[in-house]
């Protein structure tokens, strides 16, 4: 089933007397205050706006999930989450309503990949090994509770042991995607994450032969 997402979205504006907003690209003034009172209006939370908009900008705004939509798949701008729409950019930028009505104000996502930009919020990311060579998230399962231990620095599935061997017994390595060229070489020999995904044949005792 979807998830129905009301996000609380505030809009800010800045318009003169005949509703002019921007001129050129740019904007059309420049009132001392004004962007530091923005700043404070909007540290700390995800920001939405046009590429026109952030292209004027010209980097992401810092302290802040910045997310711009365009409809240009091919776009994409460091630290900056690209959105295909105003629906995808509140589904970036927010979690669902009854959420936050329970008193939750995020989501912790774990994954074993990247996230490119700065996503909003908890997140742990480059989890190792990864599930596709039957790393900790392959193990787990709808309703499986997993605990984070920040000043610990830990992460751990409360999973009985039993439950987690059970699991370990029954997993199936996905199937190779690439049998040549440089997915094979990339799958075959680049390290985990906590390995630093470098090529392992770039370490220097790779492939040392006796004597
Ligand atoms: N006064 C103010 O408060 C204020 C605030 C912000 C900006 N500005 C000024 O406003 C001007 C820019 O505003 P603008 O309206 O021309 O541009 P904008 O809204 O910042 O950007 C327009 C672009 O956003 C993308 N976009 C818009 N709607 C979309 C949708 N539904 N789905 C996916 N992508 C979507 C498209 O990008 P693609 O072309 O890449 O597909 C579109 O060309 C500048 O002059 C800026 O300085 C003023």
């Amino acid at each position: 089933m979807t998830k129905v997402l009301e996000p609380v979205v505030a809009m800010m504006i800045a318009m003169d007397r005949n509703k002019l907003v921007g001129r050129g690209g740019q904007m059309p003034w420049h009132i001392p205050g004004e962007m530091a009172y923005f700043k404070s209006v909007t540290m700390g939370k995800p920001i939405i706006m046009g590429r026109k908009t952030y292209d004027s900008i010209g980097r992401p705004l810092p302290g802040r999930p910045n997310i711009v939509a365009t409809r240009n798949s091919d776009w994409t701008a460091d630290c900056v989450h690209v959105a295909t729409g105003l629906d995808d950019a509140l589904t970036k930028a927010t979690i669902p309503k009854a959420l936050i009505k329970q008193g939750h104000r995020d989501i912790l996502r774990l994954s074993d990949a990247r996230m490119p930009g700065t996503p909003y919020g908890a997140c742990v990311l480059h989890l190792a090994p990864e599930s596709y060579i039957g790393g900790p998230l392959a193990l787990l399962k709808t309703g499986d509770i997993i605990r984070l231990d920040l000043p610990a620095r830990k992460l751990d599935m409360l999973v009985d042991e039993e439950e987690m061997t059970r699991c370990r017994a029954a997993w199936t390595p996905p199937a190779p995607r690439f049998a040549r060229g440089w997915g094979w070489m990339y799958s075959r020999h680049v390290t985990q994450a906590d390995k630093g995904c470098d090529f392992d044949f770039l370490e220097p005792d790779f492939g040392k032969t006796a004597g």
